[in-house]
């Protein structure tokens, strides 16, 4: 099992990672505060793991259930306030703790609903899709989606620990896997070239699950994401380079409609959008391009445009981003060396070459 420690001073916490945690009920106890516990999960996870968090769970706490129906479309304030009913009726005081079990849907609308119950309950996180586990899960954003926008409502708020079960992405679809590694392939592009050339090394092995190398690299991931949030907790500054790719990647989740294509679906294509534009800007050269774009392909994930999407598209969407500061669009641009830097002087003009001439290459 490997442990890593989220600085953060009186709110640092743990992270467990290692196949099989989820039956440990030492592991639980160590961080668990209190005897009153609400499992969040949803109707695909919830048979799947259940019973053996439960059977970590049962013997030091009074655990209760709150199942959400599957999918982004309920990450709503609908569902938030029925995990809020659900402790209300169960009279939990201030003194619990919401275990959200499942994805990054279930983990930020169970965090949201632990910062606001009683002004600030116990959080843990569960994470159960590759994506949750090197991302979603670690870092403290929370919230829901509001119809005016994505995770427009919510909260930074850090759980008080995460365990991280790699057995359960054996029962991942192989399409959430890939979905996933586009965020691992992120943090390698801006933090660790050993990592992205590990990547290059293992991708078919990980693709297939080798939990060894698998645990190795979602610590990686992990331990990368923990030193960003602990040097810039709220997006202040340097937490934004985590968004390379995903300037581009919601313009294309928005064009095609939200779950057509996966998150990370998007953010890959994205990626490549902002790989090009590094190497037109002379960043990286010709060849660091063309390995991020076939890392990306070998891990099962789009590298071009949905098809009919044009630059006046990605334009017009990129325009409306939450990410847009005072009206101009930054963009988190690759560097040599495992480094990314942000940059707001990219003219609309810039992007739209490089969408037209991308495929010409
Ligand atoms: P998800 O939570 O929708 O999970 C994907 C699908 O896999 C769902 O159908 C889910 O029920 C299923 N599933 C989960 N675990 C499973 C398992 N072990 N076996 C079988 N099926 C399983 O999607 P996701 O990709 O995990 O998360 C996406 C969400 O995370 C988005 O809402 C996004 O906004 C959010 N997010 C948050 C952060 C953050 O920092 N808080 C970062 C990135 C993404
Ligand atoms: N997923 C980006 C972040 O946590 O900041």
């Amino acid at each position: 099992m490997n442990k890593l420690v989220v600085d953060l001073a009186e709110r640092s916490y743990p992270i467990y990672i290692g196949s099989g945690l989820m039956t440990d009920p030492e592991l639980f106890k160590s961080f668990i505060r209190y005897r009153n516990v609400i499992v969040v999960s949803n109707t695909t996870v919830a048979p799947l793991y259940m019973a053996k968090l439960r059977s970590s769970l049962d013997s030091f706490c009074n655990v209760f259930e709150c199942i959400l129906p599957d999918g982004e479309e309920y990450k709503t304030l609908d569902s938030f306030n029925r995990i809020l009913t659900e402790m209300l009726r169960k009279g939990m005081g201030r003194d619990s703790t919401v275990i959200a079990l499942g994805g990054g849907v279930v983990g930020d609308i169970s965090g949201f609903a632990a910062s606001a119950y009683q002004r600030g309950v116990d959080f843990v996180q569960v994470p159960t899709t590759l994506l949750a586990q090197v991302d979603s899960s670690v870092g403290g954003k929370t919230g829901v989606n509001h119809e005016l926008g994505k995770n427009m409502i919510g909260a930074f708020y850090q759980p008080r620990g995460v365990v991280i079960d790699t057995e359960c992405l054996h029962t991942l679809p192989s399409r959430e896997i890939s979905a996933g590694m586009a965020e691992v392939i992120k943090y390698g592009i801006i933090w660790d070239s050993g990592l992205f050339e590990q990547l290059e090394k293992n991708m078919s092995d990980l693709l297939a699950l080798d939990d060894s190398k698998l645990s190795s690299v979602i610590a990686r991931c992990c331990s990368i994401k923990a030193d960003v949030v602990h040097n810039d907790e709220k997006e202040g500054g340097i937490r934004a380079i985590l968004n390379l790719g995903h300037t581009f990647g919601h313009a294309i989740e928005n064009h095609v409609g939200y779950g057509v294509w996966l998150h990370g679906e998007a953010v890959a294509a994205g990626i490549v959008l902002a790989s090009y534009l590094s190497f037109k800007r002379g960043y990286i050269d010709r060849s660091y391009y063309e390995r991020i774009r076939k890392l990306l392909s070998d891990a099962g994930l789009p590298v071009s445009s949905p098809q009919g999407m044009n630059a006046d598209d990605y334009i017009e969407l990129m325009r409306h981003d939450k990410k847009v500061k005072s009206g101009t669009i930054r963009y988190v641009l690759p560097n040599e060396g495992g480094r990314s830097s942000i940059y707001s002087d990219v003219s609309d003009d810039e992007v739209k070459k490089i969408i037209e001439n991308i495929d010409h290459e």
